[in-house]
């Protein structure tokens, strides 16, 4: 199949399917590129965000990755330019709507491939959003070494590419609609899947696999990109490891640290002692074959020779966000001795919490540094050991950041 292929298949079904209205209602937020989440993996926390910023959404589809930095960067104040690429006109117009609507105007819409980027002249970039797209090129590599031509030094990437084994079911069902309708129209192709779908034996792999929703649930377009993708691929963490070193990048986290953590899945201390000494890629890889249902990688990757380094928790200059996570509230009911809970597309994951949980949560805003919290919480409540306080909230810190519920700032002059 052609880049050409691919091209008609997203000028016909824009893909994921938005209404331009909706923007007046809701604005959709996710991973990766939400501006808290790529300031901790990206620039360490250090990102000040009253500077100027260049951002491209590479592949940018129908807006989400733009539209969602663009009103962050908008909301935090900062001087920023969102660079949106798409080959596709209709996807293009969509996401243009979506700004419209929304009064943003830090988007520049381009209509180019994200391979003739390094010709552009529109480099460089602090930050480079590429999420479902490399993995429907001819040849993903070449896509990736053309956005790492574009990205700053100090710069970074969030990306998402399929993954192989959460999409079991996905790839038997594009051969079996190859061989029914690879020549037919688009319109009795969808046909010819819906008719098959009705059909699926209780044993098929896609029958068995029930995390295909948010595909399934989007009509035409869904369903074409799902089956009958003119040109797709799916990874495993190995694979997504050698991709990225060939192309000189360094893999800051995969998204969200607990998917990818063996820990979160196996309790048996025979088994985590065999694998705590292993590289973090490998314990990665074993977490993904062992949980089976990642259907996506999102992971942030920043240059080989970057020397950024993760916020570190132990500082009391770092200033902790919370994320879709209202602390007070979550504190009002906190008893000593719960957890975290959350079900993940089918695995419960539980991250036990430290006791000062509840003491710790209502007093971050985003503003307050670690130094301040652990002083209101003297003024307010028992006096707490400063030892005590830094292993909580480490604690606090490993079972929020895990999945995605918390970030750590360094504000400037702090020593990280
Ligand atoms: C599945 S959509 C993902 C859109 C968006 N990144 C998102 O996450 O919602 C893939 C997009 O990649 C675009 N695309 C495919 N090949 C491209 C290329 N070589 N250069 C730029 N965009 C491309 C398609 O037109 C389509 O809009």
């Amino acid at each position: 199949m052609s880049d050409e292929a691919v091209r008609e298949q997203y000028e016909a079904y824009p893909y994921p399917v938005r209404a331009p209205a909706d923007e007046a209602k809701r604005l959709i937020t996710g991973s990766p590129s939400h501006i808290d989440e790529l300031n901790h993996y990206v620039f360490g926390g250090r990102r000040d965000f009253a500077k100027p910023f260049r951002a491209l959404v590479a592949g940018g589809g129908t807006g989400d990755a733009a539209i969602m930095l663009a009103q962050q960067l908008a909301n935090a104040g900062c001087p920023a330019e969102v660079i949106y690429v798409d080959t596709s006109e209709a996807s293009r117009a969509v996401a243009e709507a979506r700004a419209r609507v929304r009064g943003l105007d830090n988007i520049r819409f381009e209509h180019l491939s994200l391979l003739d980027l390094p010709a552009s002249g529109l480099e460089p970039f602090d930050y480079i959003d590429c999420c479902g797209v490399l993995h429907h090129l001819e040849d993903p590599e070449q896509g990736l070494q053309a956005l790492v031509r574009v990205l700053a030094d100090g710069g970074g990437m969030g990306l998402m590419l399929y993954g192989e084994l959460g999409r079991t079911g996905v790839y038997p069902m594009q051969e079996m609609m190859r061989t029914l309708a690879a020549d037919a129209p688009a319109a009795s192709r969808l046909e010819m899947a819906r008719r098959v779908l009705k059909q699926l034996p209780a044993t098929n792999w896609l029958r068995r696999n029930p995390f295909l929703a948010d595909h399934m649930a989007q009509g035409d377009a869904g369903l074409y990109d799902l089956f009958l993708h003119a040109r797709d691929r799916a990874y495993r963490v190995p694979e997504i490891a050698r991709m990225t070193a060939s192309a000189g990048l360094r893999i800051a986290t995969f998204i969200e640290p607990a998917f990818y953590d063996p820990a979160s899945y196996l309790t048996d201390p025979k088994l985590l002692a065999r694998l705590e000494h292993q590289p973090w890629i490998e314990r990665c890889a074993f977490a993904e074959l062992l949980a089976g249902n990642i259907r996506k990688h999102v992971f942030y990757v920043v240059k080989e020779r970057n020397p950024v380094r993760l916020p570190d928790p132990g500082k009391p200059e770092v200033v902790p966000i919370l994320r879709d996570l209202d602390g007070a509230a979550f504190a009002k009911g906190f008893m000593p001795g719960a957890a975290l809970t959350a079900n993940i597309d089918g695995i419960n994951f539980r991250r036990p919490l430290p006791p000062l949980t509840g003491a710790i949560l209502p007093q971050i805003d985003g503003q307050c540094s670690l130094a301040e919290i652990y002083r209101k919480i003297g003024s307010t409540k028992r006096v707490v050991a400063r030892e005590t306080f830094r292993a909580e909230f480490a604690a606090l810190f490993s079972a929020l950041n895990g999945l995605g519920k918390m970030y750590l700032r360094c504000p400037d002059g702090a020593k990280n």
